[in-house]
């Protein structure tokens, strides 16, 4: 049976144990409200370790928007209850604000190399400042061997790969494909703050991506932008950004070169939820 722990003393001890067993470690943080996507990082984890370990924690320092941390659904029973029955997680640490940040919440600034500032990092300022402390101290505290994180926040993975980097922590990290729900929406804790219209109109944002892959090949980067555009414009949702980004640098690009890897970044405004997904294209 899985074991729940609430304060980081407790947990501590629990890490030092399988640490003297010398047990290797599959971790993967989340902020709860969990869904099937959360469990896919469970599922890869269970392969390659011996314990598996998820955190829930709703991160007060990486929400630029008060009203969006405000939101942020809770469902810590439920959330307890789908690990619980996934038999994929031998344990789970929810701790409370003093055990991330028993000096105060303070963010910690990061040098990740320029890719902070793309996207996401120019959308929401010290957003990944903001992950960057929490996953860090989650790291010191889990000392994981491994660590799961979805492409569906493809940034994310990349800052987490540089965090790692940087402050050269013996940890793998594995990215996880997004796991959608069946019209193609990625799955995300906010859908659950959709009307059942919207996350039926929503399904627009993963056929329009799939429309940029098969024009990607053929078609000027700057057409396929206001192809999108015009798309959205007919939809009852506000575009925030739409771009083709390389996957390693994440520069927006204007045309292609041959031996790079390319992937479509989207932003959507759906009332008052942001929806956020990507593709690969090949
Ligand atoms: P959260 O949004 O709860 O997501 C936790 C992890 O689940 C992230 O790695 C995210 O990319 C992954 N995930 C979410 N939806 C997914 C989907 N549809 N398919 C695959 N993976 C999915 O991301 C965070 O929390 C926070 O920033 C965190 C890393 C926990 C730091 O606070």
């Amino acid at each position: 049976t899985m074991q729940t722990f609430y304060d980081k003393n407790s947990f501590s001890k629990y890490i030092a144990e399988l640490k003297e067993k010398k047990k290797k470690i599959g971790f993967a943080p989340t902020m709860g409200a969990l869904h099937a996507g959360h469990i896919s990082l469970y599922q890869e984890a269970q392969k390659h370790n011996d314990i598996v370990i998820s955190s829930i924690f709703v991160n007060p320092t990486q929400f630029n928007n008060p009203e969006d941390l405000e939101k942020y659904p809770r469902t810590i029973e439920e959330d307890i209850k789908k690990l619980g029955d996934s038999k994929l997680v031998d344990a789970v640490y929810i701790p409370g604000v003093e055990d991330i940040y028993p000096n105060g919440m303070e963010r910690k600034h990061y040098d990740f190399g320029g890719i902070e500032n793309e996207m996401e990092g120019a959308a929401r300022l010290g957003h990944f400042d903001g992950v960057g402390t929490v996953v860090e101290e989650f790291f010191r505290q889990v000392q994981p061997d491994n660590a799961y994180f979805g492409e569906k926040d493809f940034q994310q993975l990349k800052i987490i790969e540089k965090l790692v980097e940087v402050l050269d922590l013996k940890i793998k990290i594995h990215g996880v494909k997004i796991h959608r729900e069946e019209g193609g929406l990625a799955m995300s804790s906010r859908n659950m703050r959709l009307s059942e219209d919207e996350r039926h109109a929503s399904t627009i944002i993963y056929r329009t991506l799939n429309h940029v892959n098969s024009w990607f090949k053929s078609i000027p980067i700057n057409d396929i932008k206001n192809r999108v555009e015009e798309i959205f414009s007919k939809e009852n949702m506000e575009l925030e950004y739409f771009l083709i980004a390389d996957e390693e640098t994440l520069k927006e690009s204007a045309v292609s070169s041959n031996g790079r890897n390319y992937r479509a970044f989207i932003v959507v405004n759906v009332g008052k939820v942001r929806l956020i997904d990507n593709l690969h294209l090949d």
